[in-house]
């Protein structure tokens, strides 16, 4: 679990723009970080609010992605999925931020959820082709509905991130923003980096969720970090961002998030 001191740590060492040299990533902090607002936020934000105090329940068959110990059914209250499991607004409206700032073209999250942050994703602007992946068709069938009620199009693929992620990359599919937010273990993380690694170009951009959850993603992120293919990084404390980049000087940024 993140921790305070972890916090503390991380404010400590964060610049903000006026520590960083690299025109790149000045203009990330002045413009993504800084930046506010998101297209469709109130329209989202209705619908997270709505989700938030539902009634409702759902059972969810969890398709082998090993989200709980035990049986692969649960019955879980959509609010408390909504409280839990969704990124929150600010980040969310980042990340649509980030996607329109590099121009994105081909998003991938890797964990939908009720579709909250796939909606801020595929209402960028520029209007993205954006796909996520969700193991459980409960959850993929209830953000498929989402989207369609927002009038935004994204493509929901149900199966797990082992089984769907390669074989979208293998099918031509080639993402140059992905977002990873779900099975959040080192090995895991490290394998779905990999395969995204492998096929993204030096205009792809790789955000891990939850860098600080466990000293499983803290290590993830050292690797990710160190991985030869990578040649900046952004520690956001609740996101890392590793870039491609071709003929930029390797460097490693904890930024300063409002
Ligand atoms: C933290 S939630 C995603 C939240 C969502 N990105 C958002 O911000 O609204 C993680 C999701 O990943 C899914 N998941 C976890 N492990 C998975 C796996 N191995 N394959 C596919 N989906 C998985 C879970 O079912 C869960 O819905």
């Amino acid at each position: 679990m993140r921790s305070a001191l972890e916090y503390l740590n991380y404010r400590l060492r964060a610049k903000t723009r006026h520590g960083v040299h690299s025109p790149f990533v000045y203009r990330i902090v002045e413009e993504v970080i800084q930046g506010t607002g998101a297209a469709r936020t109130s329209d989202i934000e209705k619908l997270r609010t709505e989700l938030r105090n539902s009634t409702e329940s759902l059972t969810i068959d969890d398709r082998g992605a090993g989200m709980r110990r035990g049986g692969r059914k649960s019955v879980r209250k959509i609010s408390e999925i909504a409280r839990r499991s969704a990124t929150p607004a600010p980040q969310a409206a980042f990340l649509q931020r980030l996607v329109s700032h590099l121009g994105s073209e081909c998003v991938l999250e890797l964990g939908t959820n009720l579709g909250l942050t796939t909606a801020y994703l595929a209402a960028a602007p520029h209007a993205p082709r954006t796909l996520s992946i969700e193991a459980a068709p409960e959850l993929a069938k209830c953000a498929a509905d989402h989207l369609a009620r927002l009038g935004l199009k994204a493509e929901i693929v149900v199966g797990t991130f082992e089984e769907k992620l390669p074989a979208l990359l293998n099918g031509g599919f080639v993402p140059d923003f992905a977002y990873i937010d779900g099975n959040h273990r080192k090995d895991p993380t490290l394998r779905y980096f990999d395969l995204l690694a492998q096929c993204m170009d030096a205009e792809g951009v790789v955000v891990i969720g939850d860098i600080y959850w466990s000293a499983e993603m803290r290590e993830a992120w050292q690797a990710v970090k160190e991985d030869p293919r990578v040649n900046v990084t952004a520690d956001l404390y609740y996101f890392g961002i590793a870039f491609f980049r071709k003929g930029q000087a390797r460097e490693h940024f904890t930024l300063k998030h409002p």
